[in-house]
């Protein structure tokens, strides 16, 4: 049976959703992995998009379909992306979240692994916050973290300002959001990838 990778990301102006595809990208290099790309209701008022120049980008990802949370129990492991909003995730995949009582209920995410990577205006605005602080919902669901280790070189690169940590992939998409992710935050991401498939696989397969 093939080891189920979910990828549910949130998305406003496109970076996380670039990262989501290296992550879905890294899940899918390993064999009998099935991996869905999938991403959260919108929360904010189509106008109000508009203004911000969000809605025309949010075009370019309209064809990926929407995450139910019935269907999170059927993934053997969950891969989280969110922009940071003051730190923490952004209030449309709270909300998302904030609707597995249900299965918290009857401990249908326990044992499964889960992951988060993410996307920050600036340097120091969140990086590593947003991602430990949506762990705490993953430990509420009984879920297994896994991060980045430091084998994964693009960790220690220090020749240029990067997105990455041990806590997950990530990017900067800078104060305008004209920073697209680079090369080494994909790499981390497709790597984010890969690890959680193939702890997930050894779970679901110990033997
Ligand atoms: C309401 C709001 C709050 C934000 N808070 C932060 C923040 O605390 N730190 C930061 O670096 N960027 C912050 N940002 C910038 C976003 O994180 C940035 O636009 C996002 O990472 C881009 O990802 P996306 O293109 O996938 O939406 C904020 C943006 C908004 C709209």
């Amino acid at each position: 049976m093939a080891t189920k990778v979910h990828v549910i990301f949130y998305s406003m102006y496109g970076h996380v959703y670039r990262m989501a595809e290296a992550v879905a990208a890294g899940a899918c290099e390993l064999p009998a992995t099935e991996v869905a790309l999938l991403q959260v209701p919108e929360l904010v008022p189509a106008e109000v998009l508009e203004r911000s120049g969000a809605q025309a980008v949010r075009q370019t990802f309209a064809h990926v379909p929407l995450a139910r949370v019935e269907h999170l129990a059927d993934a053997d492991a969950i891969i989280f992306g969110t922009p940071t909003r003051f730190g923490n995730m952004a209030a449309q995949m709270r909300n998302f979240l904030d609707q597995t009582g249900g299965l918290w209920a009857r401990g249908a995410l326990v044992g499964k692994v889960g992951s988060v990577f993410i996307s920050t205006g600036t340097q120091h605005g969140g990086q590593e916050t947003t991602i430990t602080s949506f762990h705490s919902t993953l430990l509420h669901h009984g879920m297994i973290i896994v991060g980045v280790p430091y084998t994964v070189v693009g960790l220690s690169n220090m020749q240029e300002i990067t997105g990455g940590s041990p806590y997950g992939a990530s990017t900067l998409a800078g104060s305008d959001g004209s920073r697209l992710p680079s090369p080494n935050e994909l790499e981390i991401a497709r790597c984010q990838g890969r690890r959680v498939a193939e702890i997930a696989g050894r779970l679901a397969r110990p033997h």
